[in-house]
């Protein structure tokens, strides 16, 4: 009988006859064993394991001499390059009796990259674009043919593609007859093949075997900030990660201020496409340098944005997202050439893919977000929510998935706020209250300790205490209503209200003193009545978005919140729900996805299977417009209030005592009710 092959960790087995190569057994079985080089042992891309010993789950014995010996080829491999203790490679070691071989996951092209996240998934690499190594018959008198033709032939031979209608773009023909001469008639090329494509496309070409690696960029184009990942297309690993701002701030902070520049000035749209095509070039050499790789190595994009973004880099008008009802030009996937977006710091021939967008204010960012968390797949009913100057939210669960955009405004970001900022160094991010002495302690991006610990002033030295960003000004206004500084309708109390010296005049207001600067020469950073104001619009807003959508489900609870991007990853889920920005749930249902639509951009940059997916996904996605719906601002209204002037918040209040001082007549405050444990 012929020996038996089985393959681990994928357990397919079957008999071949003594002699057969591993990769050859393993092609027939349809195992996942990688090859560049077609079996010519040049790639070491098919390094497998063989066992030995006793395998009573498989029911075999595995003889020490199961494989052929080491052959020439993996001898110079080894003295050469190297190969790890025990490892074979699998085009020339060939099965001599029954064996047991292991594929090691950097040998699987499909393999798993576990991503290491709250929800932690796998992503399964299919990527669009491949390395192949071929060997062309070269051009001859009597059987005339274009070199082009005959590398087709050798594709469909070697490496069986379909290669009647492959494409070869004119850069492409360009290198082909130079590097089939160079490389003595054997080429690498990389074909991509999207999931949507008919045909197969040379996007490049090498003489001979080409030791590289091809590089793809997952980009999350945000209208503050742009930022890209550098992710290797044959193990999804990130390479590096970098991100600068959005140049297009000069022409406006916020989205409806660039469409209304677009309106007001003719060629307005043009220069801002221009602006971010220059910014994304110059991110695409910063991040290929630091990687240490040629940005030639550069072969794909994939692109997640808002839909105002989505049109100014695709150089269309977003003339058309400013005004009801809010068309978009398209809201289908695009696969383009990356030239065609002004994209020429990467290969010549690379590739960009834009997810598709979900509606006029829900953008390519919420479908990756969607593709990163999966809703659609979640047992129990899941309320996502983007975090931005416009916030995106999903809610649903696997029988359905519903999702909008609510208006927050840049108050969350430290913008509309009297001592606001960026998060960056020497913004205070974490505040505490004491609810008896109503003294304040917090800490600053750039040091770990609090700022009534010791040693606190050397370590913020050089940074200073600047402002306060988005997270600070939540856990502030959040921390304030806990400790009775603050009541339910957002009015700040006296000092005789409060009992503090910190509850400060200002007109006919009050403001809470945070920090006094003025000993070190530090700003004073105060939360005054306007501050409040403003944090009340945003949250009342994210707030009404997502209640909207629980309406339109028929529900008026969650199970569990996520909160992603950039500033929702840093924002306290129980400052969050005292605010009242999101429905009340149990606090340890609430948790953070880190940047969801980046991870989404990665995901489709890894998978074709993912690309293909989330379009379908984001074709049964329900839209609901918050603009024209009245409820909406019913919502808005009650939001108003913190947390909410309806809503009982009983999950919240299980774990936090909130006061309820009215501090509109200037009768002062309650007495009940506010002691609570100190965190931490
Ligand atoms: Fe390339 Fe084995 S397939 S070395």
């Amino acid at each position: 009988m012929d020996p038996l092959v089985i393959f681990t960790p994928s357990g397919k087995r079957g008999r071949f006859p003594a002699g057969t190569p591993v990769l050859t057994a393993a092609r027939q079985l349809g195992v996942d064993l990688d090859s560049v080089c077609g079996g010519r042992g040049i790639c070491s891309k098919c390094q497998i394991t063989p066992g030995s010993g006793e395998f009573p789950k498989h029911g075999v014995t595995v003889a020490a001499q199961a494989l052929s010996k080491f052959n020439n080829v993996e001898q110079r491999y080894d003295r050469v390059r190297g190969l790890k203790k025990g490892r074979r490679l699998g085009c020339q070691a060939r099965v001599q009796s029954d064996v047991v071989i292991d594929v090691p996951p950097e040998s699987q092209v499909h393999k798993q990259v576990v991503r290491k996240a709250a929800a932690e998934r796998d992503i399964k690499m299919d990527p669009a674009t491949r390395l192949f190594y071929v060997e062309v018959q070269e051009p001859d008198m009597h059987d005339p043919s274009g070199d082009l033709e005959r590398l087709k032939t050798a594709l469909a031979e070697q490496w069986q593609i379909e290669t009647r209608s492959l494409r070869a773009d004119l850069p492409v023909l360009a290198k082909l007859q130079p590097a089939l001469r160079k490389g003595k008639w054997a080429v690498t090329v990389a074909l991509h093949r999207g999931h949507a494509d008919l045909h197969e496309r040379i996007l490049d070409i090498w003489p001979g075997y080409l030791e590289t690696r091809l590089y793809g960029l997952a980009i999350d184009l945000g209208s503050t900030t742009i930022a890209a990942h550098l992710t290797d297309l044959g193990n999804g690993s990130v390479a590096a990660s970098a991100g600068v701002m959005n140049p297009q701030i000069r022409f406006g902070e916020d989205l409806m201020s660039r469409v209304s520049y677009a309106m007001m000035n003719p060629g307005g749209d043009a220069e801002m496409t221009t602006a971010v095509r220059e910014a994304l070039n110059g991110l695409t050499a910063d991040i290929a340098a630091e990687a240490g790789i040629d940005a030639a190595q550069i072969v794909e994009a994939v692109f997640v944005c808002n839909p105002v973004m989505h049109h100014l880099l695709l150089g269309l008008d977003p003339v058309e997202l400013g005004q009801a009802p809010f068309a978009l030009a398209t809201s289908d996937a695009l696969s383009l050439n990356a030239r065609q977006l002004g994209l020429n710091a990467m290969s010549a021939s690379a590739r960009a893919y834009v997810l598709p967008c979900i509606a006029g204010h829900v953008g390519a960012d919420c479908a990756a977000v969607a593709l990163s968390e999966e809703p659609q797949k979640s047992q129990d009913l899941v309320l996502i929510v983007d975090v931005g100057t416009n916030a995106e939210i999903l809610l649903g669960d696997k029988t359905r998935v519903l999702a909008c955009s609510s208006p927050t405004g840049p108050a969350f970001e430290g913008a509309q706020i009297s001592a606001g900022q960026r998060a960056a160094p020497g913004a205070i991010e974490r505040v505490e209250i004491d609810p008896a002495t109503k003294e304040p302690r917090f800490k600053v991006i750039g040091s770990d300790l609090w700022s009534c610990d010791p040693g606190f002033a050397e370590a913020t030295a050089v940074t200073g205490i600047t402002g306060i960003c988005g997270s600070g000004i939540i856990e502030a206004v959040a921390e304030m209503r806990i400790a009775g500084l603050l009541d339910a309708s957002g009015r700040i109390g006296s000092a005789k209200d409060t009992g503090t010296a910190r509850a400060v005049p200002q007109g006919r207001t009050h403001a809470y003193i945070l920090h006094d600067g003025t000993a070190n020469g530090s700003p004073r950073i105060a939360v005054t009545q306007g501050d409040i104001r403003a944090i009340q619009l945003a949250k009342s807003a994210l707030y009404a978005g997502a209640r909207l959508l629980m309406d339109e489900l028929g529900t008026d609870h969650v199970d569990r919140v996520v909160l992603t991007g950039a500033f929702g990853a840093n924002i306290s889920p129980k400052h969050a729900m005292i605010l009242g920005m999101i429905p009340d749930c149990p606090l340890d249902k609430v948790t953070s996805a880190g940047n969801a639509a980046g991870t989404g951009a990665r995901i489709a940059l890894c998978s074709r299977t993912a690309r293909a997916g989330i379009e379908r996904v984001v074709n049964e996605i329900h839209k609901v417009e918050t603009a024209i719906e009245p409820r909406f601002q019913e919502h808005f209204i009650a939001a108003n209030a913190i947390p909410h002037a309806t809503a009982p918040f009983k999950e919240l209040r299980k774990v936090v005592d909130l006061p309820s001082p009215d501090f509109s007549t200037g009768a002062g405050a309650d007495s009940g009710g506010r002691r609570r444990r100190r965190r931490g």
